[in-house]
């Protein structure tokens, strides 16, 4: 890739509103406008990957593989859906991983281009919508190309995905599919009724989700240095 990334520099503190990038002297950018940041091929990777040392797509990866193992099946034999895909990093690291048929969805059109620019043949479909909002033609295309399995790094809480997102991604899954997400820790307060610990508790409860394996991890750096806490949970469909 020839772009040069000499002129990128982070700017913080997030405690004001946000964290954001530099691009040369003249553009400030959002760290979360993807729209924006995923338009320069591997500016997501050197802003989130190497400077702000992200680590969800590994973690989540590595995670699902053990989901699937646990669950006695062959990587190759499912269909993996990737909710918030982005640029497709997951996808490539499941790919290396044995699964050979991985589904993107993601809210952003720049997120598809993005992926089929920097890598492209990762994903079989690449499909463009917001999860959470319960959009039939959205569920119904996604069910039509047979998930047996989620994986989701980064893309649930905040400022991202809400519950009802990953809510409707497991409803298109089978029984005892495999399932391994990264959620920011806040997001997972168990004191928040519109937060993820309470809807996680609820799958839990009313047998929906069986979480094997709940993990407190380094998720990344913010653009002043401090760290950011993410849980990895893995499970499966209830069976
Ligand atoms: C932090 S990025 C992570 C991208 C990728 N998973 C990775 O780890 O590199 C979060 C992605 O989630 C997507 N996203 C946020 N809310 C969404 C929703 N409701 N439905 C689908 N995708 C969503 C965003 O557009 C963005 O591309």
């Amino acid at each position: 890739m020839a772009t040069s990334f000499e002129d990128v520099r982070l700017v913080g503190p997030p405690s004001v509103d946000g964290e954001y990038v530099a691009l040369g002297d003249s553009e400030l950018v959002h760290l979360h406008d993807y729209a924006r940041i995923y338009a320069v091929p591997g500016l997501y990777e050197h802003v989130v990957q190497e400077q702000l040392q992200c680590r969800s797509p590994q973690v989540a990866a590595e995670g699902f593989l053990r989901a699937v193992a646990g669950a006695r099946l062959q990587p190759s034999s499912l269909t993996v859906l990737d909710v918030g895909a982005g640029t497709g990093l997951v996808g490539e690291l499941l790919l290396r991983g044995g699964v050979k048929r991985m589904v993107g969805v993601d809210a952003l059109p720049a997120a598809r281009a993005a992926s089929v620019r920097d890598r492209p043949g990762v994903y079989s479909d690449y499909l463009i919508g917001d999860l959470a909002s319960g959009d039939s033609t959205l569920l119904a295309d996604l069910r039509e190309r047979g998930p047996g399995g989620l994986v989701s790094a980064g893309a649930f809480g905040g400022t991202h995905a809400p519950p009802a997102a990953l809510i409707n991604a497991l409803a298109l899954l089978p029984p005892g599919a495999p399932v391994a997400l990264t959620i920011d820790e806040r997001w997972m307060d168990a004191s928040d009724p519109d937060g993820f610990g309470v809807a996680v508790q609820r799958l839990i409860d009313q047998r929906d989700l069986e979480v094997v394996e709940r993990t407190r991890f380094k998720h990344r750096i913010t653009t002043t240095g401090e760290p950011v806490f993410y849980e990895l949970l893995v499970g499966r469909t209830a069976s």
